[in-house]
């Protein structure tokens, strides 16, 4: 079992340290020095952000979309940042061809031990507390067996794909969980 908590001060200097081994807040988008910098010279403003969200983002080709609620929850052990789990609480159309209502990723030296596994299945445990949602989508790169297999391992049924809005050539799979 997995402990996911909300984004805290304690975490912060743990979080930078794993998007400087190459974490990422977007699985679309890599950090930079620059966007680690930004974190680092104001982690409180980081936090901030997450109970004052914008109602819009910049979406991975630079236009503006609209910004969902969504809560985040991270993985943690003791103040060591470990992943992130982001869930939307609902979908739109960009997210329901890529994006879906759950998003999570594992710091890289922490892979390959469960840890996402575990943590979608918190995640969807959440959900299921919080959210008046029966089923949740999730999309997944077909170049991304690890995490079809996390999706799978939590009860994933394929339900279809499209080609992906983000990465041209690459297709976005779709999975629904019921919850
Ligand atoms: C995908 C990701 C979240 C997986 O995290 P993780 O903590 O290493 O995942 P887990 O250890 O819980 O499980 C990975 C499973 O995939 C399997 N796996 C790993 N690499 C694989 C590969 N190349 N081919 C097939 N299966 C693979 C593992 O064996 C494991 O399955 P098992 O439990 O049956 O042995 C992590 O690599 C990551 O953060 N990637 C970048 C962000 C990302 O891609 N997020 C998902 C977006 S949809």
């Amino acid at each position: 079992m997995v402990t996911l908590t909300a984004p805290a001060p304690a975490f912060m200097p743990s979080f930078i340290a794993a998007m400087r081994e190459g974490f990422s807040r977007d699985t679309l988008r890599p950090e930079t020095a620059e966007t680690i910098a930004a974190v680092e010279a104001d982690p409180g403003a980081y936090l901030a952000s997450f109970d004052n969200p914008p109602t819009h983002i910049t979406l991975p080709d630079g236009s503006q979309g609209e910004a969902v609620p969504a809560t985040m929850l991270w993985c943690v052990e003791g103040d060591t940042f470990l992943g992130s789990v982001g869930i939307r609480h609902r979908l739109n159309a960009t997210l329901e061809k890529v994006g879906g209502h759950v998003g999570y990723a594992v710091r890289p030296s922490a892979r390959g031990r469960g840890l996402a596994s575990a943590m979608l299945a918190e995640g969807l445990t959440w959900i299921a507390a919080n959210l008046p949602l029966t089923r949740v989508l999730l999309t997944v790169n077909a170049q991304n067996p690890a995490s079809i297999r996390v999706i799978e391992k939590n009860g994933g049924v394929l339900s279809g794909s499209v080609p992906h809005l983000w990465h041209p050539g690459e297709t976005a799979l779709h999975y629904w969980i019921d919850v």
